[in-house]
């Protein structure tokens, strides 16, 4: 089992608690995370870069993929900044406790006030994807009578084989600027007074497992700073992205290797001179969360098995969106023959299905079982649809959990609501 988890005695166990007292005291289904993990994967990312560069890199969180204050505040205390996407994931970095000089705002989209935000709390540097918004940074940065830190998010046209959905670095994507775009833009750029340009930034998708689609981006990056800082352009900072795809399943076969990573990082962009970021998101947390959810029903119908859970898409919408692949074992063993069922939820779409023709042990009617690898993009982009509340979220340490989100009250959805007065 990956970090964090075990079955110390058949039991499945998140750390030093078992899975079943933690759901036991918080109802299902429940995001539960385990906090040795994450601190594993981050120092596993921290020591394979640091031992092959002169300067640390810094790994600036992609908060996208778990944004909980306290997973913030755990990898603020490990030193992480923050990669964000809205103003929102600015306000949730700031109030774990991430130092603005820390945070970089990523992103295709980036409206006035969240602009306006970042530039108040002097945040690292804006990632800019076009030339309208590097005009929009620098005007609103003039009005604020400051200078905004900007990077240009080079597209380098590198198709990294990730889920089609997710794939980011082909030309014909939404993200990023193509070389020439980013040359002129880097040249005026450079004479604005109310821009501090700190370099480049380039991503290129996520759930990414073969590197050397980093290889390739990052050689045409290495070569387009080089020709910047040679025309006498400052750069200060390349920012690498994220995207380290981790084992979910088939993965096991070709999970990017971390020495790999850094030392395509280190004969790439190692010797240009400026301090480096990364930005992974689901590397960090992906393994280390479950979610776990109890079998409310069994169903035979059409020759076929159902598991019907108490969880559902609108929990971990992965599988319904990308037909993502999420290991599924139940929390306390359950003998017998193991037959193939089809793992589903309770919202009405048949697209509620959490694994297809599963080879699971016999569970029955009541029985809990775990969603692996539901840290990442779990809880974060999981919805009310249906007026289902969102699930609690757990994090375990050691031998102490503590409940870091509670689960939504329904009443407090329909608070939201406003009848007007005249229906
Ligand atoms: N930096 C930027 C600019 C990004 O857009 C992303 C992810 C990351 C970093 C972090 O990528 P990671 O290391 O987590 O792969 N919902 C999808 C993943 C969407 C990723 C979007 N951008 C999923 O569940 O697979």
């Amino acid at each position: 089992m990956t970090c964090g988890f075990s079955r110390p005695d058949g039991d499945l166990w998140i750390d030093g608690i078992p899975a079943a007292e933690i759901v036991a005291a918080v109802g299902t289904p429940a995001y539960i995370y385990s906090a040795s993990a994450i601190r594993s994967q981050f120092a596993d990312l921290g020591v394979a870069l640091g031992a092959v560069l002169a300067e640390p890199p810094l790994i600036a969180y992609a908060c996208k993929a778990n944004s909980n204050l306290a997973v913030l505040r755990l990898l603020a205390g490990l030193g992480a900044g923050g990669d964000i996407v809205s103003g929102g994931e600015l306000r949730r970095c700031l109030a774990a406790g991430m130092p603005a000089e820390k945070i970089v705002f990523s992103g295709v989209s980036k409206s006035d006030e969240e602009i306006e935000l970042g530039i108040r709390h002097g945040i690292r540097q804006f990632n800019v994807e076009s030339e309208y918004e590097l005009g929009r940074i620098a005007s609103l940065a003039k009005n604020a009578g400051q200078r905004a830190n900007v990077a240009l998010r080079f597209n380098p046209d590198v198709d990294a084989e990730a889920h089609h959905k997710t794939t980011t670095g082909r030309a014909e994507d939404k993200f990023g600027l193509l070389r020439s775009d980013v040359e002129r833009l880097y040249a005026a750029a450079s004479g604005n007074p109310n821009l501090g340009m700190r370099g480049l930034h380039v991503h290129i998708g996520s759930q990414i497992t073969r590197v050397e689609h980093y290889r390739t981006s990052y050689e045409r990056l290495a070569d387009l700073a080089r020709s910047l800082i040679r025309a006498g352009y400052p750069m200060d900072t390349i920012d690498l992205g994220g995207g380290l795809g981790i084992v979910y399943d088939a993965e096991k076969q070709s999970a990017p290797d971390l020495s790999t990573y850094g030392a395509i990082i280190a004969q790439t962009v190692g010797n240009l001179g400026v301090s480096l970021v990364v930005e992974p998101g689901r590397f960090i947390v992906g393994n280390a969360g479950a979610l776990v959810s109890r079998m409310l029903y069994v169903k035979e119908s059409g020759g076929r098995r159902f598991a019907v859970l108490d969880a559902g898409m609108n929990d971990l919408i992965r599988p319904a969106l990308y037909d993502s692949w999420h290991g599924i074992v139940p929390v306390l063993p359950r003998q017998g023959e193991e037959r193939p069922c089809d793992v589903v939820g309770p919202v009405c779409e048949t697209g509620d299905t959490f694994a297809v023709q599963r080879t699971l042990p016999p569970l029955e009617s009541g029985d809990l079982v775990a969603i692996m690898s539901a840290g990442a993009y779990g809880a974060t982009m999981s919805s009310n649809y249906n007026t289902r509340p969102l699930p609690p979220e757990v994090l375990v340490d050691g031998d102490r959990f503590a409940i870091i989100r509670n689960r939504q009250d329904v009443q407090s959805l329909l608070d939201q609501d406003i009848i007007p007065d005249w229906l």
